[in-house]
């Protein structure tokens, strides 16, 4: 067996697709270690379920800081002193910079609640409503140092039905989060997933779209 995917998971909120990843290593279908969860925000629910399960957790408060520079800049020695494999953004509602980004070049993932390019920003499903859209989804990519672009890895899609409101589209989100995340990083401990400086390989074919997320 490789050695455990070395993980930092960066959270501001609930933290229910750090929960899936926690839970995915605990029923052995993910070879991965959660070095430690950080958090932006003090009173994330997801650092409680963190410390349940004996994580480290770092918090960097933004409001403690007077510029991003500055908050990216101890955010990123930080991450360098844990120095994991991948960094898993799930939930992380701050902008990383581009130094920090390409500190961390192709290491850094990113979740996201729409079918990238389509619905970048915030109040991805409530947009997609307004657009009367017959479907929606889920991205996980790499990030760059733009807002939710940087190559797609993965796509789930999910049918958006007639009464369907935010709330809806928020329940079939996650419970597809929830099975894509943990899939992904396992791809990566076991290397059917191979992420270089020029490519991404998947079971050793380069990738020339997101692979579609299939249950
Ligand atoms: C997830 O739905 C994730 O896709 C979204 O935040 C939620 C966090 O849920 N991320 C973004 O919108 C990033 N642009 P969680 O805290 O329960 O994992």
């Amino acid at each position: 067996m490789n050695k455990p995917l070395a993980l930092v998971v960066l959270i501001s909120g609930n933290g229910s697709n750090l929960q899936s990843i926690i839970d995915a290593i605990e029923a052995g279908q993910l070879n991965a270690e959660i070095r430690a969860v950080v958090s932006n925000n003090p009173d994330a629910y997801g650092l409680q379920r963190a410390r349940k399960q004996g994580i480290a957790c770092y918090i960097q408060d933004h409001r403690d800081f007077s510029d991003r520079d500055q908050f990216d800049q101890q955010l990123q020695a930080y991450l360098q002193t844990v120095n994991p494999d991948y960094i898993v953004l799930a939930g992380f509602m701050r902008i990383l910079g581009a130094e920090l980004v390409s500190a961390f070049r192709n290491r850094i993932v990113n979740i996201h609640p729409s079918l990238l390019p389509a619905y970048k920003g915030l109040d991805t499903h409530q947009r997609a409503l307004e657009n009367q859209e017959t479907h929606h989804g889920v991205s996980i990519h790499l990030v760059t140092a733009e807002l939710d672009d940087g190559p797609i890895l993965l796509q789930g899609r999910y049918p958006i039905e007639q009464d369907d409101q935010v709330a809806d589209l928020q329940r079939k989100g996650h419970a597809l989060e929830h099975r894509m995340y943990p899939r992904l990083l396992s791809w990566l401990s076991e290397n059917k997933l191979i992420i270089t400086e020029s490519q991404v390989l998947h079971e050793q074919v380069e990738l020339e779209k997101p692979l579609e997320f299939i249950d």
